[in-house]
C-alpha cells in the first residue's frame, strides 16, 4: 500500500511516498522531496509567515508531482493521503492540508490528519525498526520542547516542557545577535566549533528537579555579554568572540536537556528497573546539533538505554514523518478496531476506515 506525506507546516515544503505492508506495516520509502524556502526568509532573519504560505502554495504541486515521478509510482496507485494539520504557521498548514484533502476527494482514498509534533516523534521508528514504545522522548523544534514518554502513537505522558521559547527559537534569536544567518541552529553549531565553550558561564535556567525548562533568560543573558563585549570593543565583535559565545551557549543548552533528561529519568525509576523504558529518543530540528545527541548517547550509555535520533535530514521537517505517522495511526487503529471486534483480518478493516482517523492532539500544553 502507499502512503503520501505532506509536510507544510513552516518553511519547508515537502512530500514523501512510503511503501507498506498491509499485514506487517513495514515500510520502505519511495520518494522524498524537500523544498527549503531558506533563501527567501534569510533577508528577514526569520520565517516571514505571510511569504512562507505564498511560497508553498506556488511550489506545492510541483514538489508532489516531484515525489510522485521519482517514486515511480501513478496517481491512482496512492492509497492514503496524509498531511500536518497542525500546530505550524496556519497559513502554510492550510496549503498542504488543502492540497491533501483536494487529492483524496480527486483519488477517493482517505485523508489521515497527522498533529506535526506525532511526525517528529514517530519519525525515529521508521529509521530504526527495533525502536520499541514506551521511549523517553525529548522533542526539540523550533516552535516546541518537551520531554516526556510516548506509550504508544496516541499515548505521550508529558513530563515537562519549555514555559516561554524553545531552544531552537533560542538558537535562531542568538545567532541573529551575533549576525549569523537564519537558520540559527546550524550556523551557531558550526562556529561553536571553533570557540572556548569554557570562556563564559551562562547560568542554567531552571536548574530545579523538574522537567520544566526556559530559555529566554538565557538569550537574554547572552544579549548582556554581546552588549558588554561590544561596549569594550567600538560596539564591535570579533570572530574570535562570537565563536566563544556561540560554544559557551551551545554548551549551555547541551547542559539543560543534560539535566532535564537525568530528571525525567529518576522521575521514572521504577520504569527503569522493570526495563520497561529501554531508549532515549531525540527528534526535532535541533536533535541535528551534534553536542545534543552526542550528550544524549553519553547518557543512554550511562544508564545502560538505547540512544535514538533520526539521520540528521531527517530531524528537520519533511514529508517522510508525515507519512510514517500516518502509518503508525493506521496500524495502532487498526489493532484497537481488531481487539474490540475479535476479528483477526486486517483486509476487512480496511475497507471500513472513516476519513481523519485520529484528531486527538497528545501534546496538548
Ligand atoms: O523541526 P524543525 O525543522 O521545525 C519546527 O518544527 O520548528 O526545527 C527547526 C529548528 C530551528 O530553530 C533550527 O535553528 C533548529 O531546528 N536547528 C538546529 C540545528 N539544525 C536545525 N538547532 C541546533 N543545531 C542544529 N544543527
Ligand atoms: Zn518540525
Amino acid at each position: 500500500m502507499l502512503m503520501l506525506g505532506i509536510e507544510s507546516s513552516c518553511d519547508e515544503t515537502a512530500v514523501a511516498i512510503i511503501k507498506f505492508n498491509k499485514e506487517s506495516f513495514n515500510g520502505k520509502l519511495l520518494s522524498h522531496v524537500v523544498l527549503s524556502q531558506i533563501d527567501e526568509h534569510k533577508k528577514f532573519g526569520g520565517v516571514f509567515p505571510e511569504v512562507a504560505s505564498r511560497l508553498h502554495l506556488e511550489k506545492i504541486e510541483q514538489v508532489f508531482r516531484h515525489a510522485v515521478n521519482r517514486a515511480d509510482v501513478s496517481l491512482q496507485d496512492i492509497d492514503f493521503v496524509a498531511a500536518t494539520c497542525g500546530p505550524g504557521l496556519i497559513g502554510s498548514v492550510v496549503v498542504g492540508a488543502s492540497f491533501g484533502k483536494a487529492i483524496s476527494v480527486s483519488l477517493n482514498k482517505p485523508f489521515i490528519a497527522v498533529n506535526h509534533l506525532v511526525g517528529h516523534a514517530l519519525m525515529p521508528r521508521f529509521t530504526r525498526k527495533t525502536l520499541e514504545f514506551p521511549y523517553l522522548l525529548v522533542l526539540v523544534s523550533g516552535g516546541h520542547s518537551i520531554i516526556g514518554i510516548l506509550h504508544s502513537p496516541s499515548n505521550f505522558e508529558k513530563l515537562g516542557s519549555t514555559i516561554d521559547d524553545s531552544a531552537g527559537e533560542c538558537f535562531d534569536k542568538v545567532a541573529r545577535m551575533l549576525d549569523l544567518p537564519y537558520p540559527g541552529g546550524p550556523n551557531i553549531e558550526k562556529i561553536a566549533e571553533l570557540g572556548n565553550k569554557e570562556k563564559y558561564d551562562f547560568p542554567i535556567p531552571l536548574n530545579d528537579k523538574s522537567c520544566k525548562m526556559s530559555f529566554s533568560g538565557l538569550k537574554t543573558a547572552v544579549l548582556y555579554k554581546i552588549n558588554e563585549l561590544k561596549n569594550e570593543n567600538n560596539g564591535n565583535l570579533s570572530i574570535e568572540q562570537k565563536s566563544d559565545i556561540a560554544a559557551c551557549f551551545q554548551k549551555t543548552i547541551v547542559e539543560v536537556f543534560r539535566k532535564k533528561v537525568i530528571n525525567a529519568l529518576r522521575g521514572k525509576k521504577e520504569n527503569l528497573s522493570q526495563n520497561k523504558i529501554k531508549s532515549i529518543v531525540f527528534s526535532g530540528g535541533v536533535a541535528s546539533n551534534k553536542s545534543i545527541r552526542k550528550m544524549g548517547e553519553e547518557l543512554a550509555a550511562k544508564y545502560k538505554l538505547q540512544f535514538f535520533a533520526p539521520n540528521i535530514e531527517l530531524c528537520t521537517d519533511n514529508g517522510v514523518m508525515i507519512a510514517w505517522a500516518a502509518i503508525e495511526m493506521l496500524h495502532s487503529e487498526l489493532i484497537k478496531k481488531i481487539k474490540a471486534s475479535g476479528s483477526a483480518k486486517i483486509e476487512d478493516l480496511f475497507n471500513d476506515l472513516s476519513c481523519d482517523i485520529i484528531k486527538k492532539n497528545i501534546f496538548t500544553e
